[in-house]
């Protein structure tokens, strides 16, 4: 459904596909993990960059249930990196108020990670200054599925009417159900997909796809993304002359 904007035009929720960390390298003549490498960099920029606009939900699409396919080493790499970021940003994290949050298969992980991470969340649980949001091992697909298992099974049970579920009721069972649905997704790297990345949630958001690769994203950057989210006119079915009507306090 529609959210209430906030009054300057930015959004809530900004989800963000980190794509291009390998072509970053190769168009450097060096491998691919020293692209992971620099994309971590970027990822604590966004950070500081989307806290600085006060964007309320900040979610990160750091790994996908996909990427587990790729070569073993850089699998590897990727999660000593995601430990080292763990490890390293806590501090941070904590002196803004951040909470930390995952989605995402998180059973699959390597035990240290699954480790490191579960304590992150914890300890950041009462903070209320931004959520930030890791999809790691994270399929949209596979999140959608999940979320219909557990709501047949309580149907099996009793616990829901079948004919009650609508779109509300399914939703909760999906796997952060408190967090409002983006209002604007960026990727990076410049291909124009979605790769399985929350594919319920990103029904109405804004799309915002640049050319540049993550690890040269920066403050500039992501400060355009915004801009022309402002500009745009979210209709959600409606006719522009609607939209402009009720923004105007008048009926539709
Ligand atoms: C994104 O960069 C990081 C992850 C998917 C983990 P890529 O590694 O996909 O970089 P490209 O798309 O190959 O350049
Ligand atoms: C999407 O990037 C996943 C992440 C950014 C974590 P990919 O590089 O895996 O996506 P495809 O393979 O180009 O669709
Ligand atoms: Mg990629």
């Amino acid at each position: 459904m529609a959210e209430a904007k906030p009054p300057d035009n930015l959004p809530r929720h900004v989800a963000v596909i980190m794509d291009g960390n390998g072509r970053w390298a190769e168009a450097r003549g060096q491998g691919r993990i020293a692209g992971h490498q620099a994309g971590i960099d970027a990822v604590r920029e966004v950070v500081r960059s989307a806290r600085e606009r006060r964007i309320r939900y900040l979610t990160l699409f750091a790994f996908s249930t996909e990427n587990w396919n790729r070569p073993r080493l850089e699998v590897d790499e990727l999660m000593r990196l995601l430990q080292r970021y763990l490890r390293s940003e806590l501090d941070e994290l904590h002196e803004h108020r951040i909470r930390v949050r995952a989605i995402g298969a998180l059973d699959r992980l390597p035990r240290v990670v699954r480790r490191l991470l579960d304590r992150a969340i914890a300890d950041t649980a009462h903070h209320d200054g931004m959520d930030l949001v890791f999809a790691l091992s994270y399929g949209g697909r596979a999140e959608i599925v999940d979320a219909a298992r557990r709501l047949a099974r309580d149907a099996e049970r009793g616990e829901v009417d079948p004919e009650q579920i609508d779109e509300k009721v399914f939703a909760a069972y999906l796997q952060a159900p408190d967090l409002p649905d983006p209002d604007l997704l960026i990727r990076t790297g410049g291909e124009s997909r979605l790769s399985n990345f929350l594919l319920w949630q990103l029904a109405y958001s804004e799309l915002h796809i640049t050319p540049v690769m993550w690890p040269d994203f920066g403050p500039g950057d992501f400060a355009e993304a915004l801009d022309a989210f402002s500009a745009r006119e979210r209709r959600y079915g409606l006719t522009g002359a609607q939209v402009r009507d009720r923004s105007q306090g008048g009926a539709a």
